[in-house]
């Protein structure tokens, strides 16, 4: 109990700094890839990358991100992150290596959560993936407070496309 109390007041934290990182700013590399490193270092000892994968041109591509290198391009339906595309929703992975289709960019990894960055109207314009090199490390809690912290940057996405859009 203590240390999901831990846990959920270091997602308070992260949810109130994302919320700082996003504020008054234009530069959408800029600012995912400080979340992308907000995210990493609140959780050093689980969050082995951190990052996003942005819908461009049919696929998912890489976006900012913490951790080692990553493949460029994820097809619909493929992988962890390219089935949390199709399906729409979060998914929690936790072994990949039980998981058809997964995608190692690293044979470290172990277990992911793939939570969707959608668009004003819904629709997905990406995803932010966040993977571990121990099984079974994510849960609810980690859903509940990604995906708030996914529905902030989705703001700051689609404020950024309607105010450009505007000019
Ligand atoms: N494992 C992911 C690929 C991206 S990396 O984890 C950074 C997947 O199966 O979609």
């Amino acid at each position: 109990m203590k240390d999901m109390e831990t846990k959920r007041e270091k997602y308070e934290l992260l949810c109130t700094q994302v919320q700082e990182l996003v504020r008054g700013e234009d530069n959408m590399t800029g600012v995912l890839a400080n979340v992308a490193a907000a995210l990493h270092d609140a959780f050093p000892e689980v969050f082995f990358w951190t990052g996003f994968y942005l819908v461009r041109d049919g696929v998912l591509q890489l976006g900012p991100f913490q951790g080692p290198v990553a493949c460029y391009r994820i097809p619909y339906g493929k992988g962890v992150c390219g089935s949390a595309w199709r399906k729409r929703h979060t998914l929690i992975v936790d072994d990949v290596e039980q998981f058809p289709g997964h995608i190692a960019c690293s044979s470290l990894s172990r277990s992911e959560i793939v939570v969707p960055v959608r668009g004003i109207h819904g629709e997905m314009i990406g995803v932010m993936d966040i993977d571990s090199k121990e099984l079974c490390s994510f849960d609810k809690t980690d859903q509940e407070y990604l995906e708030k912290i996914a529905a902030i940057v989705a703001d700051f996405v689609n404020n950024l496309y309607f105010c450009t859009s505007k000019t």
